[in-house]
């Protein structure tokens, strides 16, 4: 099966963990495209949508699907969303899409987060996968600086301004064997919306598509 192949059979395999009646959390990227599409199919059994990007709430809408806003919602009982890795523990770097942000706010409204993710991005460690950081503009270099003191190096992401309007780093060369003390780390700093570190926010259940079928994994 090809990348895109599995990426679809755990966006169809998520429609198991949407409940009926309810509001599902919907995040972003290509694997969840997949779920968005399946979503679709069973659109009249759901009360809508809480979308972490942009593009999300376009393609749940192109399909008919209602859409909220997070400031609207008390709780969800489920968020579904991709990860770039997820580690042995449910910890992952999410953010290669520019949307981690409001992944982490939608995230925080679920009561369960289910990863759906093909088989390349479980990791033993998280940190081959250049680390995405939302950052305000000002404060960009002096963080740049913060990071090469851990032994990472970031780069501005070029030509990228996330949904919120801001800049993203991408910090390579992290090998990420705390991932709840570093996202906590690197939280405080100054100047930093959003670590893409959701150890906080880790996945209860992830999906992994394989070349022998779904597998998977609860933590
Ligand atoms: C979006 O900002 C990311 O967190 C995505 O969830 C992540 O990049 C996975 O994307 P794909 O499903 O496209 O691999």
């Amino acid at each position: 099966m090809t990348q895109d192949e599995l990426k679809a059979l755990v966006g169809r395999a998520a429609l198991q963990y949407v409940v009926p009646g309810e509001l599902v959390g919907v995040g972003t990227g290509s694997t969840v495209n997949h779920f968005i599409d399946a979503l679709a199919t069973m659109k009249e059994r759901i009360k809508g949508a809480v979308s972490s990007s942009v593009a999300s709430t376009a393609r749940l809408r192109g399909h008919g699907i209602a859409v909220l806003e997070a400031s609207e919602v008390e709780r969800l009982p489920v968020y579904v969303d991709g990860a770039d890795e997820i580690d042995g523990t449910g910890c992952m770097i999410k953010g290669g899409g520019a949307a981690l942000t409001r992944e982490k706010i939608v995230a925080d409204l679920a009561e369960r987060f289910v990863c759906i993710a093909d088989e390349s991005k479980r990791v033993p460690v998280l940190g081959g996968f250049a680390l995405p950081v939302e950052v305000i503009a000002m404060a960009a270099p002096r963080l740049v600086r913060r990071f090469a003191a851990l032994g990472g190096t970031a780069r501005l992401r070029p030509g990228v301004v996330t949904d919120n309007g801001h800049p993203l780093l991408d910090v390579s060369g992290l090998a990420i064997t705390d991932p709840l003390a570093l996202e906590a780390e690197i939280s405080q700093w100054p100047g930093v919306v959003t670590v893409g570190i959701f150890a906080r926010h880790r996945a209860s259940v992830c999906l992994l598509g394989t070349a022998q079928g779904v597998q998977t994994l609860v933590f």
